[in-house]
């Protein structure tokens, strides 16, 4: 049976979105904005919520996390900053999958914000899912630390737990 997540997934232009992301990222060996990542934030972001006891629907939290760098493909193509691009994408995917307009407006926010530092502490979807993009990169593992363009400050140089 489908869900309305596997719904987003299987959107014609979730598709499209996603494929031209992997098409423009085939030569890049790390942090790569792929369904691992986007099933990593998802994940950390539900813990998060209980963690921090937020009761934040579960569909919310997924969709969120699947769709925070759908834009990613128009920041490569056109310099677009990619929380934009993808806060604006995802809306005809959210329509057509069902969700309100309160939780479209819920969403977009948290996305839009994904790269805010200013609600990184924010005990809300928007902080949730900040925090989860962020804490999903496993720097003290990585090999390719010498290509890496995030500040040595914000790298995940311990394992949190
Ligand atoms: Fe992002
Ligand atoms: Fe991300």
């Amino acid at each position: 049976m489908n869900t309305q997540i596997d719904n987003i997934i299987n959107h014609p232009k979730y598709k499209r979105y996603y494929s031209k992301i992997q098409e423009h990222e085939k030569g890049r060996s790390s942090c790569k904005h792929d369904m691992f990542h986007f099933l990593d934030v998802a994940r950390i972001a539900y813990i998060l919520n209980f963690e921090d006891d937020l009761s934040i629907p579960k569909n919310l939290i997924y969709a969120t996390a699947l769709l925070h760098d759908i834009g990613r493909f128009e920041q490569y193509e056109r310099g677009i900053d990619h929380e934009i691009s993808s806060a604006s994408l995802c809306l005809e995917i959210l329509q057509d999958t069902g969700f309100t307009e309160n939780e479209i407006r819920q969403i977009q926010t948290a996305i839009i914000n994904h790269r805010n530092m200013d609600i990184k502490d924010e005990k809300n979807l928007s902080g949730i899912i900040y925090r989860a993009d962020k804490a999903s990169r496993p720097c003290h593992s990585c090999l390719v630390q010498d290509v890496c363009n995030w500040p040595i400050e914000k790298q995940n140089l311990m394992i949190n737990y």
